[in-house]
Parts: C-alpha cells; sequence; structure tokens
C-alpha cells in the first residue's frame, strides 16, 4: 500500500502565511456542524444535512481521521481539507489506477474568494508530497461547481476524465507529485 494509508499522522501543525492546518479538536464541533449543515456549502455535494441530526450524531471530535487537516484562521476553523483513500471505482477503470489518494476541501462561505482554500490545500499538497514522494493526487468535482474548477486547475490538476454521476457531469483530474521545496 502506498498513500495517504502509509503517512504518520497527525504532522505538527503546518503553518502558512494566514492559516494554521492540524488535526481536529473537540472546539471545532460546532463548525463541523455548520460545514454539513449549509446549503451553499453542500449545493454540489449532495445537499445539505438536516442540523438536528448532526448535533445528534457528530462526535465530540468530529474528523478524527488521518489526512483530515482543520483549517484554522485567527484561532477558528474555516474549512477543512481531507487526504483520504481514493473513493471506490470498478477495477482495471483508469480513475482507479490514477491514483491511491484524493484531495477534497470544504470551506465556510463567509470566508470564500479570499485564497484561503488555495493557500491551505498548497500547503497540504507540500507535506503529502514531502510524507509521500513521488505519489499523485487525485480529485473529483462537479464541472458546475465552478469555483471548485478555478482551484483544481491552480493546485496543478489536469482532467483525467469527465463522466456522468449523481445525474450531474463529474471532472476527475490528477496532479503529479511535486518534490518539495526544502
Ligand atoms: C471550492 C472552494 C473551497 C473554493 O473556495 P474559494 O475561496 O473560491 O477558493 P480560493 O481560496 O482559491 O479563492 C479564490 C478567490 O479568492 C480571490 N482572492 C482574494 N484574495 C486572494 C489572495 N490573497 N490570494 C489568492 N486569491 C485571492 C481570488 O481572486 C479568487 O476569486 P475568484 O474565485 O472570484 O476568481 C469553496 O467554494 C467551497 O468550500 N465550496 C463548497 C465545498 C465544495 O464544493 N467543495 C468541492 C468538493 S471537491
Amino acid at each position: 500500500m502506498t498513500g495517504i494509508g502509509l503517512v504518520a499522522w497527525p504532522p505538527a501543525p503546518i503553518r502558512t502565511e494566514r492559516l494554521v492546518l492540524r488535526e481536529s479538536e473537540a472546539r471545532d464541533r460546532e463548525a463541523f456542524i455548520e460545514l454539513n449543515a449549509s446549503p451553499e456549502v453542500n449545493t454540489y455535494l449532495g445537499g445539505p444535512r438536516p442540523r438536528a441530526e448532526l448535533e445528534r450524531t457528530v462526535p465530540e471530535v468530529p474528523g478524527q481521521r488521518r489526512g483530515w487537516f482543520v483549517v484554522e484562521l485567527g484561532g477558528a476553523m474555516i474549512g477543512t481539507i481531507q487526504l483520504k483513500p481514493h473513493a471506490p471505482e470498478p477495477p482495471g477503470s483508469r480513475r482507479l489506477e490514477a491514483g491511491e489518494t484524493e484531495l477534497g476541501y470544504l470551506f465556510l462561505p463567509e470566508t470564500w474568494g479570499r485564497g484561503y482554500a488555495t493557500e491551505a490545500c498548497t500547503a497540504a499538497l507540500e507535506w503529502f508530497a514531502g510524507a509521500q514522494p513521488g505519489e499523485p493526487v487525485v480529485l473529483y468535482t462537479q464541472t458546475a461547481n465552478a469555483p471548485s474548477m478555478r482551484l483544481a486547475t491552480k493546485l496543478g490538476f489536469t482532467e483525467l476524465e469527465r463522466f456522468e454521476a449523481y445525474g450531474a457531469e463529474q471532472w476527475f483530474g490528477v496532479r503529479p507529485s511535486v518534490t518539495p521545496v526544502e
């Protein structure tokens, strides 16, 4: 096995110019619920989940998974970045063979349009390239999700294929590993 499954977790917090990427903590619970309950955040992700259900089911410390970063600005969570095992695909498919680790990102709407997602994803991808040199990262997004399409392109993902799923056109991109800056 390669990919995110072999990486030592959690790493020390990663600091960028404006942000901190770190493992989740109990104090992030309300922001996790907000991310999942937000209609704007979930427009292209199957829709929001009922807040009452989230209040009941989200664990005390949410997002405790290898490769799940909380993105913090000024001491508060503004989003999450996930480096996770590649979503299931039929054996032998081009998408499955393109890479074992998949990137996802969710930011609270009031923080959009300031470059935070680009800054945080860049740092997470550099960290991953240092931990698993040579490993590509893959990404799915709906083509209708314009901000996500722009972000994927800025991060260096290129299209492998488009396909129909969940009643919408999906975009599948791959980013070759880059050598981390020393
Ligand atoms: C996808 C998502 C993370 C993109 O967020 P975003 O804030 O638009 O992305 P970026 O961090 O790249 O910000 C880019 C914008 O900030 C602007 N910006 C302002 N200050 C900036 C700065 N200092 N540096 C860089 N960009 C800056 C850019 O001009 C750009 O504006 P534009 O989109 O009008 O061209 C966000 O829309 C989101 O969370 N969506 C819901 C979840 C989702 O759909 N995820 C996809 C699942 S794969």
